[in-house]
């Protein structure tokens, strides 16, 4: 028995794995707080080292999201200097590069925007910076001084949020991009200078009629990175 029911949850977890997606269009329809709350409250049981859950994160509301868009999408349509707290890789080479491309590729052709189309490519990049209409966008903060290791344990939260997000129904895009404006998303929510920000993320319900939406992300073999040793 204890036997068929390890199975039943393991089969329902891989359904919620292999059905989440990030959501490039949302619809403009708030989550209840309750909701936001209570999938927070089972992502919060993520593993950390030594158990210390460096993570945290502000929840915006709506009117808030949309203050927020404004402001960066301002710096972003200006291509002001960046301010972020965590140098971004300085580039990726090999097989880590065909995949950026590919999905950048794969994106680009559920939108229709052509290879050559540059400014199309670039309203698409600052649309980040208008959480592609999300409703809310968790701002995700570690110490500074927690390094790799801290966003390590960041990162295994985030994936425990999306995971219950997507379980509820809530559709999420995790946003690196917004690092660029770090210090401007610091100053507006006094955010203090022994914390970093890492990443947003945005959630709301998916506009499932949009072709950003359409658009699945392949996956490497297991064979490509598991070796028996
Ligand atoms: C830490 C992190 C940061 C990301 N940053 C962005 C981002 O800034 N903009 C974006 O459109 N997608 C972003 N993504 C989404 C990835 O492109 C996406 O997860 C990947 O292509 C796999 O697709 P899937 O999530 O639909 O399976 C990010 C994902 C992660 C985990």
């Amino acid at each position: 028995m204890a036997d068929l029911e390890a199975n039943e949850d393991a089969e329902r977890l891989g359904r919620l794995m292999r059905s989440r997606f990030s959501c490039r269009a949302f619809l403009p329809d708030p989550i209840p707080e309750a909701t936001i709350a209570r999938l927070t409250d089972t992502a919060r049981w993520a593993a950390s080292w030594s158990n210390v859950q460096p993570w945290e994160i502000l929840v915006t509301r709506p009117q808030t999201t949309l203050k927020l868009a404004e402001a960066l999408t301002r710096l972003a349509s200006a291509r002001a200097p960046t301010t972020t707290d965590v140098p971004y890789p300085p580039g990726f080479t090999g097989v880590h590069l065909q995949r950026r491309r590919e999905v950048g590729f794969g994106l680009y052709g559920a939108l229709s925007i052509q290879r050559e189309d540059r400014a199309a490519r670039e309203a698409h990049f600052v649309e980040n910076f208008r959480f592609f209409g999300a409703p809310h966008v968790a701002l995700v903060t570690m110490p500074a001084d927690m390094g790799a290791y801290g966003a390590l344990d960041v990162g295994n939260f985030l994936a425990c949020f999306m995971l219950a997000a997507h379980a509820e129904g809530v559709a999420t895009l995790a946003q690196a991009a917004l690092a660029q404006y770090a210090g401007t998303i610091r100053e507006l929510f006094e955010i203090p200078r022994e914390r970093v920000f890492l990443c947003g993320v945005a959630f709301g319900r998916a506009d499932m009629s949009h072709p950003a939406n359409a658009y699945r992300a392949p996956r490497a073999g297991i064979d490509e990175f598991l070796r028996f040793v």
